[in-house]
């Protein structure tokens, strides 16, 4: 049995939405798996990966032991267009695609909701996850261990643009660089700005996007992990972009606007040292599928 899954590039935490808000995008990696009696096989993906630690896999065995399955064995071939250590959701999509594709396979009969519970502990945080489940923009919590997730409209007046450098960041080492406390006022205030995002990415209203997608958790911390992130920043801004922010852990930052500047972001950028390139990207609505 053959089951090829597509799961769509994620931008978690959109500014204030730390660990807790994501959004799918129309950038996507594919994965073909074929359902062997026994072993583990993987094509087009770096040796290194080529193991049971893969997180495709670990997702796999994780979704088949979680409902009592024989996992049997099982090649994987991947086939990726999402940038990786770039911000974009990159390993979520290989969780995502081995909890699907072992949803499928073995007959588990999970609900994507069950299969977002059983993938958040192998990330650690849900604001890539259950994007990349469910497609569009979601709130994750955890409360008393469990998850609980929210989905939430976008205005199609919205146009996002990922800047996407040449270099990575690791999530490991953007979290390091957290502080670990943060004071009342600075709580305060994501907390308030969070609640203003969500209606303003409902609406498209960019008078309260612009200043309810500012954050005092963790761009603050990480702006020195993004090579030249003054001039990108203000390149973005000579472009038009009202708004600029760090993708999940970065290096990928991302724009908003109500107007289609891709030209004058592509010309901006293409000045700046690192290579950066432009996508425009539209939100993507169903998450991962079977295809
Ligand atoms: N919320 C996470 C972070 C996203 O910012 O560290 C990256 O995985």
């Amino acid at each position: 049995m053959k089951v090829t899954v597509r799961v769509p590039a994620t931008s978690a935490n959109i500014g204030p939405g730390f660990d807790s808000l994501g959004i799918a995008f129309s950038l996507y990696n594919t994965f073909e798996f074929t359902y062997m009696e026994s072993g583990i096989s993987f094509s087009g993906c770096d040796k290194k990966y080529q193991n049971e630690y893969n997180l495709c896999y670990v997702a796999y065995k994780k979704v088949a032991e979680s409902a009592g399955k024989n996992i049997g064995g099982v090649h994987i071939a991947f086939s990726c267009d999402i940038p990786v250590a770039r911000g974009l959701g990159s390993s979520a999509t290989l969780i995502a695609a081995g909890a699907v594709a072992a949803n499928k396979i073995l007959g588990c009969g999970f609900s994507k909701f069950e299969l977002a519970k059983i993938c958040t502990p192998i990330e650690g945080h849900a604001d890539n996850i259950t994007p990349a489940i469910f497609g569009g923009f979601t709130a994750s919590m955890m409360h008393e261990g469990h998850l609980y997730t929210l989905s939430y409209p976008v205005s199609e007046k919205l146009k996002f643009f990922a800047l996407i450098p040449d270099f990575e960041v690791k999530t490991s080492v953007a979290r390091s660089v957290l502080p670990k406390a943060y004071s009342r006022a600075d709580v305060v205030y994501n907390i308030s700005h969070v609640a203003f995002l969500i209606k303003a990415l409902e609406t498209g209203n960019m008078n309260t996007l612009i200043p309810a997608l500012t954050d005092k958790i963790h761009q603050p911390y990480r702006t020195d992990l993004i090579h030249g992130y003054a001039e990108a920043q203000c390149a973005a801004k000579r472009a038009g972009a009202p708004v600029f922010f760090i993708s999940g852990s970065g290096s990928t930052c991302m724009c908003i606007s109500d107007k289609d500047i891709s030209e004058e972001l592509e010309k901006n950028f293409k000045e700046l040292p690192n290579s950066w390139k432009v996508y425009p990207l539209t939100v993507d609505k169903y998450g991962a599928m079977i295809i």
